[in-house]
Order: structure tokens, then C-alpha cells, then sequence
């Protein structure tokens, strides 16, 4: 059955970031010298920065826009250890110790925020709930036996279990005991102020272009001022400065969808996650007023790559539909996150030569426990001087397994694919489109993309990325310009939404 258009919000708009205000920041406007420089203002930069500044620290922080407006305003924020069919492939590819570490890193993460909610008493939602990993599909049993048996190496405490308490058709499921779900941006609205409180000094619309070494490492920003600091933490979600530790062939950026809406039913607690694609992943939340809002996400893909964007909410609209008796449909907004080749974020030194620039990014959709834990190693590594129990995990520098150079081959060859396919590919007609739609177009010469907005007035931005140089394609249901090399976005006007790429689309006249 499929949901009448008028059921759907028109725009997307992340429920987080509408139901809290976040202080406002100025832009750097001089150079500057400090101990650490984050560049990044989602829940990996500001934890980082909470870690630091409690411990002395000086720490300036920069964001390319507004603070917690990436990804991290826009998660499901999923509390958990249970990171989708994740524990079998780390033992397979590591060993049973490393995977141990993993979760111990991430549960180390969830008691952190649990502390944190507590000692400031931060009231945002958090709610300690049962997660399940299910399974409708036959071929995914015994996956989901190898993940339990797993789990039984790693101390992972759980049950099998053959019924949900969510309405939904399933054949089993891990549920993992104790995890949380919270309001993201209410308790990084707290880690903030507390940051404020330590000295932390954070700049908004300060875009981070590159960095240059003299004495010490220089961020340089987009008005060409500088940030001089001992060290440097890349928190952009997307390293800037991503052609050391060739970072572009070693990851890529993939889409997900999250729809909020209200129900005649009762939501009966917990957080579920299909291990099956496509995703499925339900949440609960209440709203100021006391309204329950049931969060429905998944619906993963490469970014700029796939069906029409607008096919991945249709379809969690109609998942909701059938299952859980929708009242309204409130809000609908996505996120993007990056995966690398062996599934296991990259937390550490960017490279093994520069021990003072660090990253953290790769965290696969698990942002919450991830970023956290991130800012926990990166400030240790600081401040005791390289130790941490879980760096060689993290290590960006990590042995290499075979899957992971697979994995560099089909990523690599689907970024030449699009590079090449990007070039050949556009319509020669001129444009005839119809308000608040785009097409492809040549422009004397150029693929240029064409966008008619409400108002009637056309907007034509070149449509070469700016980052490596592939051809962006249309996202009707963002409106936005997406690149599917390494996930860059640009708005119709060509303004960069999400990097890698730190200049906008070139503009293109009639
Ligand atoms: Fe790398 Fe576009 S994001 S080429």
C-alpha cells in the first residue's frame, strides 16, 4: 500500500535539531595558537574536547557550520553494544581478542554516557532499554547463531530469543540487556557548557582547508588564518585532510534514512535492528510534551548511487504503515556515514609519521559509543603520551586482512566506475523541468546540473565534485547534489552541505 503524498512531511528536518536550540559560536577570524586543535563539532569532537578540557587542556574547536548539525543531529542514537552482525567477522578477521576489545571499548563508551547523564544530571530521555538484532529471513539464522556463539567469546551477555515485543514477523533474535537510547543533541547541549566552563573556545562557520607544519602543526582555515597547536584531532566525520593515509581509497560514505511519527498503539519499549538488508531499525522517543514518537530508520545505500533517493523513505513509510499503526507521520530526515574496508572505525594517528594529527571517523552507523570512546583514546594518547589499551584496535595503521583489500578493490573500481560512467552520462536537450525538480544538462560543453526552485528561477551549478573531480548526481529528496565517489553534498545553489570537498560547486550563468 502506498502512503498518499500529503501523509509525508514535504521537507527533511531532523527531529534532534528542531526540538532543542544549541548556543551559537563566532567565526575565527585571527590566527591563533592553542595546545589541541578539533576540527569537527559532532559527538566525536565535543567528547574529545569534554576529555581534554577536564583534564587541563587547552582546546580550541572548529566546525565548518554549525556545531552538531552533521551527522550527529541526525542518528537514531542507539545507545548499544550490539552493532548489527559485527563480532563474528572481527573474530574472523582478528581474533576473539580484539573483538573483546571492541566491545569493551564501546561498552566502556555507554557507561561513560551513563555517568555523564548522571553526574550532571542531563535531562535528555536517557532511557536504559534491551537491544535486538532480528531476523526474518532464513539465510540469516545462522548468522545470527555464529554472532551468538560470538558473543559467548566475548562475554557478551544476551539471549536468543524467538519472539519481539514489537509487533513485527521474526524467526529470531539476540537481545543484549541494558544498552540506552537518548536525545543526542540535549546531552552534547550539556558536554558543551561543561567544555565552555573548562576554556574550550569553539568557532562556527570556520572551515578547515589544510594543515602546514612549521615548529608545530597549522590548521588552516578558510579565511586563511591559522590555528598553531601541538596537536591536531580530526573529528570532521570525513578526514579534510584525507590524501595522507589515502583515506578516499579506503573508505566510503553511505546514506540512511530515518522517519518520526506518532501511533495508535502503544510503543512496548526496546530498540530493534534487522540484521537483513534492507535495515530496519526501531526506536522509541518522547517528545517535550510527553507524546510518544516512534523513530523507523535503515534503508542504507552508497551515497549518490541507487534508486531515486525519495524510494528509500517510501519504503520505511510503508514498513510503518503495515506494522505500526501510524497516527502522523511528524518528521523525515537522513544521515551519512562512513564505512571502511574492514569494518572497524579508524581512531588514532592519521599516519604512523605524524603521531600529532589525529583522526576518528569510520564508525559505521554506531556513532554514539564510537565517537565517544574516540574522544576517551584520542585524549589519552595526548595526555599520557601514547597509551591506551584499545589504540592498536583502532589503529588506522592496523595490519591489513584480506578482506579488507576486497574490499579496496570493489570500492576502488566503483569510484573509477562512477568517475568515468559520471563523465559520459547527461541529457543534451536544454532543460525542461518542472518546479522544485533538476535534470543534467550540456553547457556549453559542461554537464551542468539545473534546479527550478519554487520561485521559478533556475539554478545551474557545474557539476564536477570538487574533491577528486567525479560527477555529482541529484537528490530529489534532500535537493541536493551528491557525489558517488566519496560522498561529498552540495545544495542546489553549490554550497558544500558535507565534505570531503572544501569548495562549493562552481556556478554556471544561462
Ligand atoms: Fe570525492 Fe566527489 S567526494 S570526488
Amino acid at each position: 500500500m502506498i502512503v498518499p503524498t500529503e501523509n509525508i512531511p514535504r521537507y527533511p528536518d531532523s527531529y534532534w535539531l528542531k526540538d532543542i536550540k544549541i548556543p551559537s559560536f563566532n567565526t575565527l577570524d585571527e590566527t591563533i595558537k592553542t595546545e589541541v586543535v578539533i576540527v569537527g563539532g559532532g559527538i566525536t569532537g565535543i567528547s574529545t574536547a569534554y576529555f581534554l578540557s577536564q583534564q587541563g587542556k587547552k582546546v580550541v574547536l572548529i566546525d565548518a557550520g554549525k556545531l552538531l548539525a552533521g551527522t550527529t543531529g541526525h542518528t537514531t542514537a542507539k545507545i548499544t553494544v550490539q552493532h548489527s552482525l559485527i563480532y563474528d567477522e572481527i573474530i574472523n578477521h582478528f581474533g576473539v581478542e580484539e573483538a573483546k576489545l571492541y566491545y569493551e571499548a564501546n561498552n566502556e563508551a555507554l557507561q561513560f554516557i551513563r555517568n555523564i547523564v548522571t553526574k550532571y544530571d542531563i535531562d535528555c530521555n536517557f532511557e536504559t532499554e534491551d537491544a535486538y538484532l532480528f531476523t526474518n529471513d532464513d539465510d540469516y539464522i545462522e548468522k545470527l547463531q555464529l554472532e551468538q556463539k560470538a558473543y559467548e567469546q566475548i562475554g557478551l551477555k544476551h539471549e536468543l530469543v524467538k519472539e519481539l515485543p514489537l509487533n513485527i514477523p521474526v524467526k529470531a533474535a539476540l537481545k543484549v540487556p541494558n544498552q540506552a537510547n537518548f536525545h543526542p543533541l540535549k546531552y552534547l547541549a550539556t558536554l558543551i557548557e561543561k567544555c565552555v566552563e573548562n576554556g574550550v573556545s569553539f568557532y562556527e562557520n570556520t572551515t578547515a582547508m589544510d594543515i602546514e607544519y612549521m615548529k608545530h602543526p597549522a590548521v588552516i582555515v578558510n579565511n586563511d588564518h591559522r590555528i598553531i597547536a601541538e596537536h591536531v584531532i580530526i573529528a570532521s566525520h570525513y578526514p579534510f585532510y584525507d590524501l595522507k593515509g589515502l583515506y578516499p581509497t579506503r573508505m566510503y560514505a553511505d546514506r540512511s534514512y530515518i522517519i518520526a511519527m506518532t501511533s495508535e498503539e502503544k510503543y512496548p519499549g526496546g530498540m530493534y535492528i534487522s540484521a537483513e538488508n534492507p535495515v530496519r531499525s526501531i526506536r522509541s522517543t518522547k517528545t517535550a510534551n510527553g507524546e510518544e514518537l516512534w523513530l523507523v530508520g535503515g534503508e542504507g545505500h552508497k551515497v549518490g548511487q541507487g534508486k531515486p533517493m525519495f524510494d528509500h523513505y517510501n519504503a520505511l513509510f510503508q514498513y510503518a504503515d503495515l506494522h505500526f499503526n501510524p497516527k502522523q507521520f511528524l518528521y523525515r530526515w537522513s544521515a551519512q556515514d562512513l564505512i571502511t574496508l574492514d569494518h572497524l572505525p579508524y581512531i588514532g594517528p592519521i599516519t604512523k609519521s605524524e603521531d600529532n594529527i589525529y583522526i576518528a571517523t569510520g564508525f559505521r552507523k554506531w556513532g554514539m559509543t564510537n565517537g565517544t570512546i574516540a574522544g576517551k583514546i584520542i585524549s589519552d594518547l595526548i595526555i599520557t603520551d601514547g597509551e591506551n589499551k584499545y589504540k592498536h584496535v583502532f589503529s588506522p595503521s592496523r595490519k591489513v586482512t584480506k578482506e579488507a583489500v576486497k574490499n579496496f578493490v570493489k570500492y576502488n573500481t566503483d569510484v573509477a566506475k562512477h568517475l568515468i560512467k559520471g563523465k559520459m552520462e547527461y541529457q543534451t536537450t536544454k532543460a525542461d523541468i518542472k518546479k522544485e525538480e533538476a535534470t543534467i544538462v550540456r553547457l556549453r560543453g559542461i554537464r551542468a546540473g539545473v534546479y527550478r526552485d519554487e520561485t521559478d528561477k533556475l539554478h545551474i551549478v557545474n557539476t564536477t565534485c570538487t574533491h577528486l573531480g567525479c560527477e555529482v548526481n541529484w537528490n530529489e529528496a534532500e535537493k541536493t547534489w551528491d557525489c558517488p565517489c566519496h560522498g561529498s553534498r552540495f545544495s542546489y545553489t553549490g554550497e558544500v552541505v558535507e565534505g570531503p570537498a572544501k569548495e562549493n560547486l562552481e556556478v554556471l550563468e544561462e
